[in-house]
């Protein structure tokens, strides 16, 4: 047995020989030993685990993609209309060093949800990362977001960095916890919302796999499961389905209980088409968008917000005509499209939705969502090699949002 396989199979993370090593070397010098067989005789038990702290990335901050937190806020607030009796229960996995789950509870605060009605539980497998979640002490690189109001209202400077207030710690259960060793059978449709955000693309196919089965059995059958972007694709492969909500990466058991709340953007399954009988022939589209007139900004936002605004409600007829009108007059709004092929997917005109999101990322090639969409339904029409292009371009452009603070 290697160090590799023996940090593979306890944690089901995809480590590199190199990494492996690396991380032998680093904690023989902190143990001061010389002897690599020796040290690996007696890799095991606590000797694994602080070895397993040098190859996980603990990398999280607050607010991560904050779109998952309002819909989460959402699902929670729709649920508690219903069932105000019924405690919720959300989990965090992998939690870091906290940002996840205290933003959690941070958005339940700031929407006026009270502590008993929700009980947050967080997890991860690294010791240090859960002590830090647990003093909730953060330092400047936790707060990347462009909207730092929540830092006024729940944190205090201290110490250099920045403390998180008691009310909303104690909102959150934070303890160390292995995801393959959770007791599923005791924990089995606990939670109403999961998030299981940037671990899966860690895994290899087969710890993915093992990981969905274990999100799938923790996982109430109305409940939602919040993912990274690159992680969707993997999860609908194992008993998920993707759900369109705007901003973030949800999704639902796939063969949900009939009786389960529908996200804003699903309800009107039986509302007619919105999409216009015959789409303009693309020669021309791209002829007319190339030679667009510069929008006016604010207009254009107004239009496009409106044009959301409907979405969610349900009105895809109303939010489409909209953006037929906005493009009317200006044939280069990306954004236009992007919501055309919003609603269109909404009401299963999938081929419709893809030409719009197609259109969209012609206008504007660094639109993150549109080529996450385009992503998942090349996955989902089995072609891969397609999927993994638009994967790709999605994922340079969201490594350019994180380095640039969010911008497209
Ligand atoms: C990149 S962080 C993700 C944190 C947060 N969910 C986010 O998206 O910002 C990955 C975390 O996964 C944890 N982890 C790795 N393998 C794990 C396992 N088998 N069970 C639980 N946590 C694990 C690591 O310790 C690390 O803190």
């Amino acid at each position: 047995m290697n160090a590799r396989r023996l940090l593979q199979d306890a944690t089901g993370l995809n480590i590199t020989e190199a990494d492996a090593q690396r991380a032998m070397r680093e904690r023989m010098a902190q143990l001061g030993m010389a002897d690599s067989h020796a040290y690996l005789r007696a890799l095991a038990g606590s000797e694994l685990s602080a070895l397993t702290e040098l190859v996980v990335v603990p990398e999280s901050w607050l607010f991560r993609d904050p779109g998952a937190f309002s819909a989460a806020t959402d699902f929670v607030q729709r649920r508690l209309a219903l069932h105000p009796a019924r405690p919720l229960r959300i989990l965090s996995l992998p939690c870091a060093s906290g940002e996840e789950p205290y933003s959690m509870a941070m958005a339940l605060d700031m929407a006026g949800v009270a502590p008993p009605s929700v009980r947050i539980d967080a997890i991860d497998l690294s010791q240090v990362s859960v002590r830090r979640a647990i003093a909730g002490h953060y330092t400047r690189n936790a707060f990347r977001g462009a909207d730092l109001a929540f830092r006024e209202r729940y944190f205090m400077e201290q110490g250099g960095g920045y403390q998180l207030c008691d009310a909303i710690r104690a909102r959150v259960g934070v303890r160390q916890g292995n995801l393959f060793e959770l007791d599923t059978a005791a924990l089995a449709g606990s939670y109403d919302i999961v998030f299981c955000r940037n671990l899966l693309i860690y895994f290899d196919d087969l710890a993915a796999h093992a990981a969905a089965k274990i999100l799938h059995t923790l996982l109430a059958d109305d409940g939602l499961l919040f993912a990274g972007y690159a992680e969707v694709p993997a999860l609908c492969r194992h008993g998920f389905a993707a759900l369109r909500i705007r901003g973030a990466f949800a999704l639902e058991k796939a063969a949900p209980d009939p009786k389960r709340l529908a996200p804003p953007l699903r309800r009107a399954q039986a509302v007619r088409s919105v999409v216009p009988a015959q789409a303009e022939p693309q020669e021309a589209f791209f002829r007319a968008a190339r030679h667009a007139p510069a929008p006016a900004a604010a207009q254009l936002d107004d239009a496009l917000a409106q044009a959301w605004r409907r979405a969610d409600g349900g009105d895809f007829a109303g939010a489409a005509a909209l953006c037929h009108t906005l493009l009317a007059t200006d044939p280069s709004s990306a954004d236009a499209y992007f919501i055309l092929g919003i609603v269109s997917e909404c009401q299963g005109q999938v081929a419709a939705a893809a030409d719009y999101w197609r259109r969209c990322v012609y206008l504007r090639p660094g639109h993150y969502e549109a080529l996450c969409h385009l992503a998942l339904l090349a996955r989902q029409s089995g072609d891969a090699q397609v999927a993994e292009a638009y994967q790709e371009r999605a994922a340079r452009i969201y490594a350019r949002r994180q380095t640039q603070g969010g911008a497209e």
